[in-house]
């Protein structure tokens, strides 16, 4: 949600930004711009533009900044419709002070109030034009007030999420940026920084970064940095190595990320898995919880938090630990847990699932578990990210950076460590290790059985295009399998723009069986599991009122052919662990219908990736 990066150094900054701003782009791609001082002129010019990355570079052809001290934007719209004005970065209303700006400025309208009582004028419709006037207002280089000064005073006086970077035509050669719950971290080179929202703009130049603390600043100058806090006490840096290599955020042969995404599954699931499964003992080895794991074992009860697919992965969850390691367990959007005064009693374990590791509702919903006893685990994937950090103890997904808006990689992992952290649970309280070898030595043929999954993309793709014109779509699952179906649907829905539902099979006849008529497409998960019958009668159902049933099935069922219109086959698996197969060609039918319908997968319409914004 927003992608900032910001560069001081001694090359030309506009290459540099730009080519950081194309690796951010995921975060947002309403609007981008940049800004660059030149300090042999003091001037400080600022390009923007409406549109992708690629139309600010058009713009920027025609006129190129030079300078080496510089910061760009690529916007995901809160305050203000997607103009140019409203892109940023942002000046104060002298063209002093410029700022870029990743959160949101809760008092904005307050303290534009009192800027305007002070005669600042405004431009744009944005809370981060009201920072940058606050900066101004304090800045004041010769009364004590150097930049880093008035931005710790200005901040100070917000309330909300920020993560800033900031420079004055009054202090050439200097940038301040800051963080409170939006990512920030700074790349250090030799005699250069480049700060980011995440490691991916970085990556190219340095792989040795500096993270940064809510409410912290950081001065940064060619010779050297300064950190302390909003209130100026002086901080030790923390620096960390970034896991990150190049082709991981390449789209190499493959067209889109999505694609290439949903290919690496089988790769990412055996990195995920690499050296945490011991079959002989029959035991899991997850070197992020071994602290804890006495509190675990004793556990009462577990609370699963998050949004979107890592919900849907978290529901699967819940299923897991109490199948498997016997522990009441309940999943609940993070948004809704922070504000219901929730009752956390002894032995709750919180478990917050992301990908970004950066998501502010299931960020806060951390907070609030954590301000009520819970003990935290995290299931994130971003190394270093603020769920990671925050969380008592942890379980990293390893299935490398997703680019693609829609989650595919991520859910697998996700889904994957669940397991693992379930089985870690189950062996130390009640399962015998035949038992705990027995799943382990399934889960490790899971990777080869996605393989087999993959290489029906073109028949997958076969079926989507019969149904591309359907504007409406019912997706149905049951047990292990309904998560599996409310993923499918927020696959299409996020990329192709169709209206999908997905919902337990059963609920079907309670109110959504009236939308079923003539062709409608009906999705069924319906492989050989412990409801299978069931979902039978389910898909008669909808046969009998005119709907068109594709069954995602196990290979080799030859009753479903007989009843369903389609049938896109998946190897035999438990039921436990089916969700990583079943979910596959759900994936798939989303990319095809995306692409059928000419959208751009990568990056869909009012979407962004790590959402900062409650
Ligand atoms: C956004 C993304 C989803 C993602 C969700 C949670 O809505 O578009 O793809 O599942 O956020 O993100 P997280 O990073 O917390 O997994």
């Amino acid at each position: 949600m927003c992608g900032i990066v910001a560069y001081i150094g001694n090359k030309p900054a506009q290459p540099l930004l730009i080519e950081g701003l194309k690796r951010l782009e995921y975060r947002g791609y309403d609007s981008a711009g940049i800004a660059i001082l030149d300090e042999t002129t003091g001037s400080l010019d600022v390009c923007k533009s409406v549109g992708r990355v690629a139309a600010l570079e058009d713009k920027l052809e025609e006129a190129p900044l030079t300078g080496s001290v510089g910061m760009g934007h690529t916007r995901w719209a809160t305050h203000g419709s997607v103009t140019d004005i409203n892109a940023h970065p942002h000046t104060d209303d002298t063209g002093t002070i410029c700022i870029i700006h990743n959160g949101i400025i809760e008092n904005y309208a307050s303290l534009r109030t009192l800027l305007e009582e002070k005669g600042h004028t405004f431009t744009s419709e944005t809370d981060t034009e009201v920072l940058a006037n606050l900066i101004a207002e304090l800045h004041d280089p010769d009364a004590d007030m150097d930049l880093e000064s008035a931005v710790q005073a200005a901040l100070r006086e917000v309330t909300g999420a920020y993560a800033i970077a900031v420079m004055s035509s009054h202090e050439p050669g200097v940038l301040v940026c800051a963080r409170k719950g939006s990512p920030l971290i700074v790349g250090v080179g030799s005699g250069e920084y480049i700060v980011a929202s995440d490691g991916s703009a970085i990556i190219a130049h340095t792989a040795q970064a500096i993270t940064l603390d809510d409410y912290s600043v950081i001065r940064l100058t060619r010779d050297g940095f300064r950190t302390a806090t909003i209130d100026n006490v002086a901080l030790t840096p923390k620096v960390m190595q970034l896991e990150l290599d190049l082709s991981q955020i390449e789209l190499g042969a493959y067209e889109h990320f999505m694609r290439k995404e949903i290919f690496e599954q089988p790769k990412v699931l055996r990195t995920c898995m690499k050296g945490r499964l011991d079959r002989h003992e029959g035991k899991i080895v997850l070197g992020g919880l071994m602290s804890f794991a006495k509190e675990l074992v004793k556990s009462k009860r577990v609370i699963l938090g998050a949004q979107g697919t890592a919900l849907h992965a978290a529901m699967i969850g819940e299923y897991l630990l109490e199948d498997l390691a016997k522990i009441p367990a309940e999943c609940e959007y993070a948004s809704e847990f922070r504000y219901r005064n929730p009752i956390i009693e002894e032995g709750t374990v919180f478990v917050s699932v992301s990908q970004s590791g950066e998501t502010i509702d299931t960020l806060s919903a951390l907070h609030e578990a954590k301000d009520r006893g819970a003990l935290t685990l995290g299931v994130v994937n971003v190394v270093g990210s603020t769920i990671s950090r925050e969380t008592d103890a942890g379980v990293y997904l390893r299935v490398g950076p997703e680019i693609g808006v829609a989650s595919t990689k991520a859910f697998i992992g996700q889904v994957c460590v669940l397991t693992m952290v379930s089985l870690f649970m189950a062996r130390r309280r009640l399962m015998s290790p035949e038992a705990s070898a027995r799943i382990i030595a399934e889960l490790e043929t899971v990777p080869d059985l996605m393989e087999q999954v993959l290489e029906q993309d073109e028949h997958i793709k076969e079926v989507t295009a019969k149904h591309i014109d359907r504007e409406n779509w019912l997706f149905l699952g049951r047990g292990y399998n309904y998560p599996t179906a409310l993923e499918g649907a927020l696959k299409l829905k996020e990329i192709s723009y169709i209206h999908a539902e997905g919902m337990p099979a059963a609920e079907m006849k309670h109110g959504p069986i009236a939308l079923i008529d003539e062709g409608m497409p009906v999705v069924f998960i319906a492989n050989k599991g412990p409801q299978y019958d069931k979902v039978l009668s389910n898909i008669s159902e909808v046969k009998s009122r005119g709907g068109h049933v594709i069954a995602v099935a196990t290979e080799g069922d030859t009753e479903i052919r007989s009843l369903a219109d389609d049938v896109l086959e998946v190897p035999e698996v438990s039921d436990m662990l089916s969700p990583m197969l079943t979910v596959v060609p759900l994936q798939l039918m989303a990319y095809h219908a995306a692409v059928l319908r000419g959208h751009d997968v990568d990056k869909p319409r009012n979407l962004a990736k790590s959402v900062t914004v409650e």
